[in-house]
C-alpha cells in the first residue's frame, strides 16, 4: 500500500518506518527542511533504539522516501497519517492549529479520495473538527479516522510493530477495511484490533495515558508519606505489585513524569472536562502532586547545604524524561537544573543521549561532561535524574576519589541504602 505520514517526529517517523518495513511504501512529510534534509541524506534525526536499521534498511529498498511539500504527500497516496504536534496551549488545553492548518491546507489539495488518519493526541471531539476542516474547500469524499498512537518513546519500534492493541475509531466502513488491512500484519500473535467510534477513541488515548500518569503520582505521594512515618517504599512497592489486580509496572517512586505526553495529556484532558462542565478533581491533584515532585530534591539540598549553594558544584546524571531517548520535552533534570542555577549552584551534566538537546536550549549556563565519571570532577554532590542503565553500577572508589564530597540525591532509588552506608556516601532518595 502506498502512505503518506504528515509530521515525522517521535511518532511520525517510527510510524512511517515501521509501515514501510510491511513492504509499504511511505513518503514522510515535515515542515522542518533541515530535518527533511537529514532524512534525506539517511540520518536518523531522533535517538530511538533499533530505529536506524530499519531506516536504512527501508530507504535502500526505496520504500521510505522523504519530503517537506504536503502536495506532493497528497499526490503520493490515499492513506494519509498525521502525526503533529499537540502541545499545550496557554490555558491546558491541547493546541489544535497544527492539526486544523493541515487539514484545511488538505481541503484545499485533495482530488481523490484519501482516508485522513489521526494519530495525535487530540481532544474529543477532534475528528469533527478535521471532517468540517477539510469539507470547507474538498470536492471529493473523504474518511477522517482516530487512531491514537500508544508507543513508548524508548521501545517504539517494539511498540509499533507487536502492538499490545489497535484502536481504531471510524464510522465508515471503507475507512475501518482499509485501516484493518493495513495492521493485519501487526498482529498477527492475536493482538486485538479493536473498532468504536472517533470520539470514544480520542477518550482513550487520554484516559490511557492520564490513568498512568495517576498510577505514578499515587505511587510518590505514597513514597512522600513513607519518608514521613518511616517506611520503605521498595518494599511497600514490592508488597502491592505483587496483586495481579495492581500489576508490578509504573509502581515506582521518582522525581515525577515528564515527557511530550503525560504532563500536556492530563492537563488538556482536565481542560475538556472542564469545558463540558465536569471537574476532575483526581486530575487536578495529579497535575498539582506532580508540579511539586519534580522539585522534591530542592530543599533536600539546601538543607544539606545550610541553604547556601553558591558555588557548589552539583552534579547531574541523566537529562531525558526517561532512559532510552534524547527526549527531552519536560524533563524533571530541566526543572532541577532550572533552580539549582537560581540558586547560584554551578552545574555539570551527563547523560548517553540527551545531552545535544539540552545544549540547545541551556548553552553555556551549565557543563557538559563526555562521560559520567568526568561529570563527577570536585563535585559537592551528584544528582541522579534518569534512570539509565549505566548508572545503576557505577564504580563508587571512583566517584568518592573524584567528588569533592561523596553526597548522592537519587531521584531513581537506584541503589541499595546499605550498600550506600558501607561505602561511606551520603545518600538520600525517594521514599526510603
Ligand atoms: N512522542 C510520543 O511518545 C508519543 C506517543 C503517542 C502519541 N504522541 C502524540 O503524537 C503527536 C506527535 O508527537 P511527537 O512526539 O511525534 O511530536 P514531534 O514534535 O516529535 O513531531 C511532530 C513533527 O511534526 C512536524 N510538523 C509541524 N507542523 C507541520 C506541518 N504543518 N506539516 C508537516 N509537519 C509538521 C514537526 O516539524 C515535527 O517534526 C502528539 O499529538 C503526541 O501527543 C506522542
Amino acid at each position: 500500500m502506498k502512505i503518506s505520514v504528515i509530521g515525522t517526529g517521535y511518532v511520525g517517523l517510527v510510524t512511517g518506518t515501521c509501515l514501510a518495513e510491511t513492504g509499504n511504501e511511505v513518503l514522510c512529510i515535515d515542515i522542518d527542511e533541515n530535518k527533511v534534509k537529514q532524512m534525506q541524506q539517511g540520518e536518523v534525526p531522533i535517538y530511538e533504539p533499533h530505529l536506524d536499521v530499519l531506516f536504512s534498511r527501508n530507504i535502500k529498498a526505496n520504500r521510505l522516501h522523504f519530503s517537506t511539500s504536503l502536495k506532493e504527500g497528497l499526490d503520493y497516496a490515499d492513506i494519509i497519517f498525521l502525526a503533529l504536534p499537540t502541545p499545550e496551549d496557554e490555558d491546558g488545553s491541547a493546541d489544535l492549529k497544527y492539526i486544523l492548518g493541515v487539514a484545511d491546507e488538505i481541503g484545499k489539495l485533495i482530488s481523490n479520495y484519501k482516508v485522513i488518519i489521526d494519530k495525535s493526541t487530540v481532544p474529543v471531539g477532534t475528528s469533527d473538527k478535521v471532517k468540517t476542516t477539510i469539507s470547507k474547500h474538498a470536492k471529493v469524499d473523504f474518511d477522517v479516522v482516530s487512531n491514537p498512537e500508544f508507543l513508548r518513546e524508548g521501545f517504539a519500534v517494539d511498540d509499533f510493530l507487536k502492538p499490545e492493541r489497535i484502536v481504531i475509531g471510524s464510522s465508515s466502513q471503507k475507512a475501518t477495511d482499509i485501516m484493518k488491512k493495513l495492521y493485519k500484519p501487526y498482529v498477527r500473535s492475536g493482538n486485538p484490533i479493536i473498532i468504536m467510534d472517533e470520539k470514544s477513541a480520542e477518550l482513550t488515548k487520554y484516559a490511557a495515558n492520564a490513568f498512568l500518569a495517576t498510577k505514578i503520582t499515587f505511587m510518590n505521594e505514597i513514597a512522600n508519606f513513607c519518608e514521613k512515618v518511616g517506611a520503605d517504599v521498595d518494599k511497600v512497592r514490592i508488597g502491592m505489585g505483587t496483586d495481579s489486580r495492581i500489576g508490578k509496572r509504573f509502581l515506582f517512586p521518582g522525581i515525577g513524569y515528564g515527557g511530550s505526553c503525560f504532563p500536556k495529556d492530563v492537563k488538556a484532558l482536565y481542560k475538556s472536562g472542564k469545558d463540558s462542565d465536569y471537574d476532575f478533581k483526581i486530575l487536578n491533584s495529579v497535575i498539582d502532586v506532580n508540579a511539586k515532585q519534580k522539585t522534591i530534591l530542592i530543599p533536600r539540598i539546601k538543607t544539606y547545604f545550610d541553604q547556601n549553594l553558591k558555588n557548589k558544584k552539583i552534579a547531574i546524571w541523566g537529562l531525558a524524561f526517561k532512559p532510552e531517548t534524547d527526549d527531552i520535552r519536560e524533563a524533571p533534570a530541566l526543572y532541577i537544573i532550572d533552580s539549582l542555577l537560581q540558586s547560584g549552584a554551578n552545574i555539570s551534566v551527563f547523560d548517553p543521549e540527551a545531552i545535544a538537546n539540552v545544549k540547545r536550549k541551556l548553552g553555556d549556563s551549565i557543563e557538559y561532561a563526555s562521560n559520567m565519571y568526568d561529570a563527577l570532577i570536585n563535585a559537592d554532590a551528584l544528582i541522579i535524574c534518569t534512570e539509565w542503565s549505566i548508572f545503576r553500577t557505577p564504580d563508587f572508589s571512583k566517584l568518592k576519589t573524584l567528588m569533592k564530597n561523596p553526597v548522592i540525591f537519587d531521584g531513581r532509588n537506584l541503589y541499595d541504602l546499605n550498600d550506600l552506608k558501607n561505602e561511606g556516601i551520603y545518600y538520600s532518595s525517594i521514599g526510603r
